[in-house]
This record gives structure tokens, C-alpha cells and sequence, in this order.
């Protein structure tokens, strides 16, 4: 009885604390040591705690999918709020974009890497809490496409991996099909490549 109630409210205290965010140091939108982006939503277990992977797409282009597809990277940057694979480690530097593939079923459009000019995905950098410990963690938070606010990342089925896809601010629509799942990225510095 005693036992029970304990973990009833271990539990309890687990799924509705919130870590106490951090007002310091303050984060820049530029992060220069090599991360890695882990995709985050409890309600989604086929995505969740999984790694923003690369795969090269042919003409330069980098396309993103949720680990275990493609491969995984720990060299991604963010330069002026655009995550770049830059030219510390990639010549010439690939930034991520949302461009192409518009979805008129969930009004989605995709997000992937490329060194032409497409409408940059740009982000600010917060703190948050991990959802599964509890711990501060340093997250992206979507701001806009190129000057366009707003809207929201997530990721949606793909030919049975998930690629990355925004979501424009204002959007009504979904498809039961191909639900789209809102993602957390959480920034995670020396992990380790297997
Ligand atoms: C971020 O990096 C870019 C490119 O090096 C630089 O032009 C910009 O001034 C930097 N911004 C801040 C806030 O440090
Ligand atoms: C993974 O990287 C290797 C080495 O660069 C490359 O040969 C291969 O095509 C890449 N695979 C994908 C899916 O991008
Ligand atoms: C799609 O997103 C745009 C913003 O990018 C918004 O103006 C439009 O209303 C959305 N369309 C639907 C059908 O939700
Ligand atoms: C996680 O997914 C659920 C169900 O689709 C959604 O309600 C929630 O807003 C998502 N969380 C984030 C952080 O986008
Ligand atoms: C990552 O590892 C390097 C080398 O050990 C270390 O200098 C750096 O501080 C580490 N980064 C973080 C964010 O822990």
C-alpha cells in the first residue's frame, strides 16, 4: 500500500514536473561545435528519443529523415540560426531549407539540405526540459522560413521511414493517412556515431 502510493506519486510528480528553465547565459543563434539534433515527442514512440539523420540525395543535396534511415551525423552546425553542415567539415556547405514536395493533403512542405539558395529554415535557440528526465536541455525552436513566421516542424511517413516537414502557421488540414507528429530538437553535443 505504502509502496504503491510511493510510485503512484513518483509517477505523478514524473509527468507533471517541469525543470526550471535557465535565464543564463544566454543562447546565440550560432552554435559552431558540431551537434547532433535528437527528435523529440513522448506520444510518438516510432520517432521519439531517434536522431535527425542525412542521406545523400545525388546533385549535393543532403535529405532528412529519423534515424535509423540514412546516416547519422554529429557535424551539423547552426550559423545565424540555420542549421549548416558547413565548410569545417563539407565543402561546399549545405544548409537546411524548406522547399519542394508541397503537400496540399496537411499543407507540408519539406525540409532538407542543400548548398543553392532555397527559403532557409531558421531557428532560435531555448532552453527546455527533457521530457523524459526532466533535465534542462538546449532546443531549437522554429522561427521562420526565410521571412515567412512561424509555422511548425514536425515529421510525417515516408515510403516507411519519416522525413521532416513544416507546417505553415495557420494550417487546418491534416491526413489520417500520413499523420504529421510536431517534433522537439533537441541539440546533443558529442554523441557518439555507431
Ligand atoms: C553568427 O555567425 C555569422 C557567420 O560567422 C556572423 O556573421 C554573425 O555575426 C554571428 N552572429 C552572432 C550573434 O555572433
Ligand atoms: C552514407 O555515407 C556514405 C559515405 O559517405 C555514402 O557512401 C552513402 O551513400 C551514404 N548513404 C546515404 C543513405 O546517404
Ligand atoms: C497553409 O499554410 C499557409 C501559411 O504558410 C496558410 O496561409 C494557409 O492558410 C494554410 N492552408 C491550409 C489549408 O491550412
Ligand atoms: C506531439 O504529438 C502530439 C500528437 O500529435 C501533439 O499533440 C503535440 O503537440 C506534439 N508535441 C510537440 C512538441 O509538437
Ligand atoms: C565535447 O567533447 C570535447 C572534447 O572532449 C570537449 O572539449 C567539449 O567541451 C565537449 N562538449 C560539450 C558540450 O560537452
Amino acid at each position: 500500500m505504502q509502496q504503491s502510493l510511493a510510485l503512484w506519486l513518483a509517477s505523478t510528480i514524473a509527468a507533471t514536473s517541469a525543470c526550471t528553465l535557465p535565464t543564463a547565459p544566454a543562447l546565440s543563434n550560432n552554435i559552431t561545435e558540431g551537434f547532433s539534433l535528437q527528435v523529440q515527442n513522448a506520444s510518438n514512440p516510432d520517432i521519439h528519443n531517434h536522431f535527425l539523420n542525412i542521406w545523400d540525395w545525388g546533385g549535393g543535396d543532403q535529405h532528412l529523415f529519423v534515424s535509423p534511415a540514412g546516416n547519422s551525423t554529429n557535424e551539423l552546425q547552426l550559423i545565424d540560426g540555420v542549421i549548416t553542415l558547413s565548410s569545417a567539415f563539407w565543402d561546399p556547405p549545405r544548409r537546411a531549407v524548406i522547399n519542394g514536395e508541397y503537400e496540399p493533403l496537411d499543407n507540408t512542405t519539406k525540409m532538407f539540405m542543400t548548398e543553392r539558395g532555397d527559403p532557409r529554415a531558421i531557428w532560435d535557440v531555448v532552453y527546455g526540459c527533457n521530457p523524459d528526465t526532466d533535465e534542462v536541455q538546449v532546443q531549437l525552436a522554429f522561427k521562420s522560413r526565410d521571412t515567412e513566421l512561424g509555422g511548425r516542424m514536425g515529421v510525417r511517413p515516408f515510403n516507411g521511414n519519416y522525413d521532416f516537414r513544416w507546417k505553415g502557421p495557420g494550417t487546418s488540414v491534416n491526413d489520417p493517412n500520413r499523420p504529421w507528429t510536431g517534433v522537439t530538437l533537441a541539440v546533443v553535443y558529442n554523441r557518439t556515431l555507431s
